[in-house]
């Protein structure tokens, strides 16, 4: 006998509105997985840092003499002081409380009057580091000493990112647009990762950029891969030279589990989404713009402020109206609509990440 068949049901309410959950989130995903930390144009020179949060903890990054991205927790080994603020260069990273000074490499090298501790050894004291890597321009961290390489998490999307970005180790950010929403990060990545709801709420996204009967979101390992043909490219709101490359001509995008999105509109322009999870109902979202050696540019500002009238702002109205559906003692969690063919009008992918989404609180 055939076991019934059910529709796979979106996930239980609490888990976007519990803020245990979201603590559980917190000290075991956010710490286990890969999170921007900033753009290596902020590391140009050694000594060159920049500080940033990630799960609540203080970290920064610094380039050191033999050019090479480190990581290290802010925080000074002797009594805890906070080491550097914001972004900038030094040679040595010097403690303000009693100023133990430390190489580029994390390790102890000086400090006030520690030659006078008997069995006091220098060797043993370095800043705690964290696991760095650079991903086509980008820096990211896992605060997991096991972590596996981004190749593996992500298979084959370095080399397809360079292909559509093959002038990325030029690119600098020009402009950064914050968006807070009232929800909790996973509905906001939901919403980001199915183009179910395209159709009818955003019509420039779906009549000026892509085109939806071809729009699927496929996962690779634990990206979310989005491919789309585009509309008719006369009808871009700025010009696309698809002689550029075999590329240019195409809309793709990259989401790296759990918080990060690389988008590639016609054109090869490089934009970015960075969530940064706040509370259980609260996350802020970081829209990243990119031009060659950060210049100003009228396209990407247009693109830009047009993105965040349409598609950014239709978006906040759907995902705040879902967190507070999520607390209505009515809702039933859905079932999915999950088309085997996959395509457009599927959420398969929001099948996937729940799928992701359940194994980082349960296990
Ligand atoms: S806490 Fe840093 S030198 Fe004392
Ligand atoms: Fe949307």
């Amino acid at each position: 006998m055939t076991a019934p068949l059910h529709p796979v049901r979106t996930l239980d309410a609490r888990y976007y509105t519990d803020p245990e959950i979201f603590r559980i989130e917190q000290n075991g995903l956010m710490v286990r997985t890969w999170q921007f930390a900033g753009h290596v144009s902020q590391l140009l020179k050694p000594g060159d840092y920049f500080t940033f949060d990630v799960a609540g903890q203080s970290l920064f990054c610094i380039r050191d003499k033999e050019g090479e991205i480190r990581a290290f927790h802010n925080v000074c080994q002797h009594r805890a002081h906070e080491l550097v603020k914001g972004e900038g260069h030094t040679g040595l990273i010097v403690c303000p409380y009693h100023a133990w000074t430390y190489e580029l490499t994390g390790k102890l090298r000086s400090g006030p009057n520690i030659g006078s501790v008997p069995g006091f050894d220098r060797g043993e004291i370095c800043l705690t580091s964290v696991k760095v890597e650079e991903f086509c321009g980008f820096v990211f961290v896992n605060l997991d000493p096991d972590a596996r390489p981004m190749d593996e998490w992500f298979p084959g999307a370095r080399d397809e990112l360079a292909a559509f970005v093959p002038h990325f180790a030029e690119l600098k950010p020009v402009d950064w647009v914050e968006i807070p929403e009232n929800c909790n990060w996973k509905v906001s990545v939901e919403n980001y990762s199915e183009c179910y709801h395209c159709r009818i709420n955003h019509p420039t996204f779906a009549n000026g950029v892509v085109k939806p009967e071809t729009y699927d979101i496929q996962p690779q390992g634990y990206c979310l891969r989005h491919t789309t043909e585009c509309q008719n490219l006369d009808r871009m709101t700025y010009p696309v030279d698809l002689d550029a490359n075999e590329h240019a001509g195409e809309y793709s995008s990259w989401f790296l589990w759990p918080m990060f999105s690389f988008q590639v509109y016609p054109g090869n322009i490089l934009n970015t989404y960075h969530w940064r999870a706040i509370g259980a109902d609260h996350v802020v979202v970081w829209r990243g713009w990119y031009t060659i050696g950060g210049t100003e540019s009228d396209i990407i500002k247009n693109l830009a402020a047009q993105d965040r009238e349409t598609t950014v702002e239709e978006d906040i109205q759907l995902v705040e109206s879902v967190q507070r559906g999520l607390k209505s003692r009515g809702f039933r969690p859905g079932p999915l609509v999950l088309d085997p063919a996959c395509g457009v009008n599927s959420e398969h992918s929001v099948q996937v990440l729940q799928q992701w989404m359940r194994e980082a609180v349960d296990g």
